[in-house]
């Protein structure tokens, strides 16, 4: 188990047998979105970050190689259960701290992480390892809330912080300010729905942190 203190991780731990029946379902139809438009190539490298119990497992190709990583050892026991008991060849799970990655530099040609940004402590030093670990040239994907560009939702959004975070999450991270913190050369930036809360944020994967101007970002709720 890593040294790290993420409270995060306990709580998604003991959630692990509800966390599928809660949100699985509703997190599933949206990740299947993206991973499809994404038309991953034969043979491609996936590392998927805070993979939990392997929401989006159902949705890759099995033309390509994905290595689900996660702090929660209660998470990744359901992951590895579905990995078995559907036969997913390309599919295998590690215990590891997103923060602290055991890859070697340029090891993926695609990142993934889905509802995580906001649950680890740190996530520019989690997207720093992100970005080392994926090729140059590769693509990182997120899913994620932000939180909201309107000034009373977002205020209030953000006065739920300290709540939020005993509860494993943060609600204070805004769009730009992370891609502009993280050097993300955003390729794509959209939602599902004019209303949803996700965001969808495809960036391709430069070292020194080249940021392509973007003016079409979707307001965030
Ligand atoms: C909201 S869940 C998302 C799980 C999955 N990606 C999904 O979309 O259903 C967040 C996950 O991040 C994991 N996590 C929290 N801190 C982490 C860290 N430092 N390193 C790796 N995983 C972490 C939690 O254990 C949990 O499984």
């Amino acid at each position: 188990m890593s040294e790290i203190e993420a409270h995060e991780s306990k709580l998604y731990s003991e959630f692990a047998p509800l966390y599928d029946k809660i949100f699985g379902k509703i997190f599933y139809s949206r990740l299947r979105y993206v991973i499809e438009e994404l038309d991953i190539p034969r043979g491609t490298k996936v590392l998927e970050v805070g993979a939990g119990t392997g929401t989006s497992f159902p949705a890759y190709p099995r033309h390509c190689e994905v290595i689900g990583i996660d702090l929660a050892p209660d998470m990744l026991a359901r992951a590895q259960q579905k990995i078995e008991e559907n036969r997913w060849t390309h599919l295998k799970v590690l215990e590891m701290n997103a923060m602290d990655l055991k890859f070697p530099d340029n090891s993926f040609d695609y990142v993934m992480a889905f509802h995580v940004v906001t649950v680890v402590p740190d996530p520019v030093k989690m997207m720093q390892e992100v970005k080392r670990v994926c090729r140059p040239g590769g693509r990182i994907v997120i899913v994620n809330h932000f939180t909201s560009d309107f000034p009373l939702l977002g205020s209030l959004t953000q006065a739920l912080d300290p709540v939020t975070r005993r509860l494993g999450w943060r609600t204070n991270l805004k769009l730009k300010p992370f891609i502009d913190a993280t050097g993300l050369e955003t390729e794509e930036v959209y939602k599902l729905s004019k209303l949803s809360l996700y965001t969808v944020l495809i960036g391709s994967n430069h070292k020194n942190g080249r940021r392509r101007a973007n003016n079409a970002w979707p307001v965030c709720f």
